[in-house]
């Protein structure tokens, strides 16, 4: 099976539903932000607050050619990876990209709690998000496929996706 590329915003359920995909279609998963922050030893957060953005942005590039797999994987992006041109060029046309599109509404009532999202520190808030959407939205959109998450479970999201894929 190609491997399965999961983008979209933060909150969009990228983490949880490649787990749940993986279990279901028998093959590893991996989430990008988990395997950087164990190579750098701190978390996505940390990396942000001491060594900037552009080195966090280095590093999903590096850490996704280390776990690359062209075959029988699922790698779950953080929200901004796909933003990177030579991302793009490594995942496109030899990967089934899928992008798990959903709401700013959505997206607020899912992470509002959570302080783990440098980006938003700050400043959670609709107009924020869909600031990020607007700018980040023609790169998803080159996914293969487009999921919309809004009001489904994880369940009916992994349903949809392996519709798409298999
Ligand atoms: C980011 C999304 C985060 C993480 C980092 C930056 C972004 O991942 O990579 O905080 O630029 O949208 P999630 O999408 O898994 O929250």
């Amino acid at each position: 099976m190609e491997t399965i590329i999961l983008t979209g915003m933060m909150g969009a359920g990228k983490t949880t539903a490649g787990r749940m995909l993986a279990q279901k279609l028998l093959c590893s998963f991996s989430d990008l932000d988990e395997c950087i922050e164990k190579n750098e030893q701190k978390s996505v957060s940390e990396i942000f607050e001491t060594l900037g953005e552009s080195y966090f942005r280095n590093c999903e590039y590096e850490t996704l050619k280390q776990i690359f797999k062209p075959e029988n994987t699922i790698i779950s992006l953080g929200g901004g990876a796909f933003e990177n041109k030579k991302i793009q060029n490594m995942l496109l046309n030899k990967t089934n990209i899928i992008y798990l599109q959903t709401s700013p509404q959505s997206i607020i009532e899912r992470i509002k709690n959570d302080q783990t999202r440098p980006l938003l520190k700050n400043n959670m808030t609709i107009e924020k998000i869909s600031e990020l959407i607007n700018i980040r939205e023609k790169n998803y959109k080159l996914a293969t496929y487009t999921v919309i998450t809004d009001n489904k479970n994880t369940d009916e999201i992994v349903s949809e996706i392996i519709k798409c894929v298999c």
